[in-house]
């Protein structure tokens, strides 16, 4: 049986296939059309995903999206009604126990929007208006899931027999940390920013079924706080919490206190934002979901501003105001979500974890979980934002909905297209570039021999990741021994902020010669202290306060990335390289087209496509 999971109209739209319990491909579309986090309907992902599988839609028995619109519709729209929308409500003379406001039609968001345009006729912004229409046609969007992905795919409706689903967002991301984990009962947790109107929710999962424990509502939610404090240092794009996260090991937390107000904790693993220094719930905040990247208007409130003082600007120079800003808002990020995870314990008395949700991506918090936590194993869904729920809405209607046993684990995420070297040859030929080609043994050799070389190594192999991180197939390879090679990729390649770290893939076996925890990390997800007397040798890939965000790399997960650093290991005694992914200020390339593009683009010294070596001349 196939099913087909999509997340659509969110960040990361991203597409999903499995057939009888195994994954076939999952992929974002941000690779496909080169918007970053693109929104909107993943058209080409999902003609991927059937391409990959060698079937038409028609043979698709079970398709799903993320997004449940009828899930919490009550505080939806009691939420939209209190802040903008009585006029509405009188209008349309429903009531929260009305049948009818389970049904959202486009002619409901027209409604909206007529209203929305009367010139100040109902005394309320029209602005607010607006974003309670856009609400209700994203919201149609996603229900008529059926209409949408027939339109998108150019056939007629009646070409589909498949049934379809609506899966909460937050159960779509719990079954995407636990269905495909190596767990048979596990604690979950899935920390987001929000979906469906809620921003947190932990269950906990045994065999093929999950059970909900608890949930924080949205507006409550750690995702929300992170994003206004990014915003508020000056990175306003969407998925920039990363460099805040990179940024905070150069601060002191001394702000700990006011983040403690801002954000606080309560019994049982709840948590509420002091909504004073926000505007999300006061005021409602412009986002767009369409096909591009998408938009989140400024989050934090003038009370933020006055606590803080002025926002940063993105072109003005870090002060030690925004180091200790970020600093103390991470601090807050870990204190709050091992709130949570020691209730979870508490609750479930289990040792083992499954994570997802945005906020998963915090690495460094996911790196501490061990040390402050009763948890002892961990697995984090390797595309833990909302790409991911492609993946667990899949499961979620195979094991929990047709009560099918469970048979995969995501060691990688190794899931999307891959290329024939005949098809990367033809590639090379149409580029004009001489290329030598070369047996599997002699690329990673001469790979390894490269990078201890000095050598800015593009290395394309295999099937793309899914997910943020490049693992090893899409990605460029440097010697971490050198400490001038963050400057060289940043100069040469990545232009990133020189306060941000590179990271490290070390053979599995070694992890503990090299870091202070030696739980498996194959999905670089977990950020580690690397042991003091080892900071020198590696110092391109060891951060300001001696961690590394590591990728464990076994034999059976990635055989090719495995050698090559085996390789390099042999040459230099050091099992470790500095991998970064494949691209320049965009998505990870996808097509060998795309990494000869990138190679042209930037300073890259070989490219390894495949058993294809291109040297630079
Ligand atoms: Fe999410």
């Amino acid at each position: 049986m196939y099913i087909l999971g999509i997340n659509a109209y969110h960040g990361d739209a991203a597409a999903a296939l499995i057939k009888d319990g195994r994954i076939v491909a999952a992929v974002e579309e941000e690779r496909f059309n080169r918007i970053k986090h693109c929104a909107g309907f993943p058209v080409r992902s999902i003609e991927y995903c059937l391409k990959a599988a060698g079937i038409g839609i028609e043979e698709i028995e079970q398709v799903g999206i993320s997004r449940d619109p009828s899930a919490h519709l009550h505080k939806k729209v009691l939420m939209s009604v209190q802040r903008a929308a009585k006029e509405i409500v009188r209008r349309r003379a429903i009531a929260p126990d009305n049948p009818k406001l389970r049904v959202i039609t486009e002619e409901d968001a027209e409604r909206v929007a007529a209203v929305a345009s009367e010139p100040n006729g109902n005394g309320h912004a029209p602005g607010i208006l607006q974003q309670v229409a856009d609400r209700l046609r994203n919201a149609a969007r996603v229900r008529d899931l059926d209409d949408e992905l027939a339109t998108a795919l150019g056939i007629s409706k009646t070409k589909l027999r498949a049934r379809f689903h609506n899966i909460e967002h937050h159960r779509a991301h719990l079954a995407s940390s636990f269905f495909v984990s190596p767990f048979d009962r596990a604690a979950l947790l899935s920390l987001d920013g929000f979906g469906d109107f809620i921003s947190t929710m932990w269950a906990v999962g045994a065999g093929n079924s999950i059970k909900v424990l608890g949930q924080v509502e949205y507006p409550h939610s750690l995702g929300i706080a992170y994003t206004a404090t990014t915003q508020f240092l000056g990175f306003p794009h969407y998925g920039d919490e990363g460099k805040v996260m990179g940024l905070a090991p150069y601060g002191q937390p001394r702000f700990i206190e006011a983040f403690r107000d801002i954000v606080r904790t309560e019994p049982n693993g709840q948590f509420r934002l002091n909504l004073d220094y926000f505007r999300h719930a006061a005021e409602g905040v412009e986002m767009t979901w369409n096909d591009g990247s998408p938009l989140i208007g400024q989050i934090y409130s003038d009370k933020y501003a006055r606590a803080f003082g002025a926002p940063r600007a993105p072109a003005d120079a870090l002060t030690d105001r925004d180091r200790d800003l970020a600093a103390s808002l991470q601090l807050r990020l870990e204190e709050v979500a091992f709130h949570i995870l020691n209730q979870l314990h508490r609750e479930t008395g289990l040792s083992e974890l499954g994570l997802s949700g945005g906020v998963a991506y915090n690495s460094v918090m996911n790196g501490k979980i061990l040390l402050n936590t009763p948890f002892r194993r961990i697995f984090v869904q390797p595309a833990a934002g909302d790409s991911g729920t492609a993946v667990g809405v899949c499961y979620q209607i195979w094991n929990q909905l047709l009560n099918q046993s469970r048979g995969e684990v995501m060691e990688g995420a190794y899931t999307g297209p891959e290329f024939t070297d005949d098809d990367i040859v033809a590639e090379l030929k149409r580029a004009g570039l001489s290329f030598e080609t070369h047996s599997d043994h002699g690329v990673t050799q001469r790979a390894a021999r490269d990078i201890a070389a000095g050598a800015v190594v593009g290395w394309f192999q295999g099937r793309m990741e899914f997910g943020p991180r490049a693992l090893g197939n899409r990605s460029i390879v440097v010697d971490p021994r050198r400490a001038d090679m963050k400057d060289v990729l940043n100069q040469r390649i990545k232009k990133r902020e020189p306060f941000r770290p590179f990271a490290p893939s070390i053979l599995a076996e070694h992890v503990g010669d090299y870091f202070e925890q030696e739980h498996p990390a194959p999905t670089m997800l977990m950020v580690y202290q690397i042991k003091p007397e080892r900071r020198e040798e590696i110092p391109a890939v060891t951060h300001v306060d001696g961690t590394g965000r590591l990728q464990t790399v076994t034999l059976a997960a990635n055989p090719r990335y495995y050698q090559l650093i085996e390789e390099f290991y042999r040459l230099t005694g050091v099992p470790v390289v500095l991998n970064t992914s494949f691209n320049e200020n965009e998505p990870i390339v996808c097509t060998p087209r795309d990494a000869i593009d990138c190679f042209l683009k930037t300073q890259i010294d070989v490219l390894y496509l495949g058993n294809q070596i291109v040297r630079r001349n």
